[in-house]
């Protein structure tokens, strides 16, 4: 199964000492890196994923088989267009429904 920390390195917060705050893996955070020129379409936010709210998990599943999201679109950069195995997208969708969602 795939490393779900590369999922934090985006979409967890963390302080000012760079380490992830405890309590909040996964809860979507403000980016603090950038591209070193623009890039169409950049987020600077990450949303959370913690719960996968607003999200079923057959989207979610197939979301991280195909990289289009439950609105037909890519989404957009710097989140990756995964392509995981049934698998590995049906453990990671079921991991993430099962957390908790954030106070946002
Ligand atoms: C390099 C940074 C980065 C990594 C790594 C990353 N994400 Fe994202 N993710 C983002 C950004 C930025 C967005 C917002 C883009 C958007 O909404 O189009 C996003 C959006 C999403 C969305 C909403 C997509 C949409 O189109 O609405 C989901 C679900 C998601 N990520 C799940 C994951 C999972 C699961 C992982 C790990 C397997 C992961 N992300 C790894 C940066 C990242």
């Amino acid at each position: 199964m795939q490393n779900l920390g590369m999922c934090s390195d985006c979409h967890s917060p963390r302080h000012e000492k760079g380490q992830f705050i405890p309590g909040r893996y996964l809860e979507g955070t403000v980016l603090d890196f950038q591209p070193m020129h623009p890039v169409p379409g950049w987020f600077a936010a990450s949303p959370p994923i913690a719960g996968l709210p607003g999200w079923t998990r057959g989207e979610a599943v197939r979301f991280f088989m195909t990289g289009v999201d439950k609105y037909g679109k890519h989404s957009g950069p710097p989140m990756p267009g995964y392509r995981m195995s049934r698998r590995d997208a049906e453990a990671v969708a079921a991991y993430l429904k099962s957390l908790p969602a954030g106070r946002k």
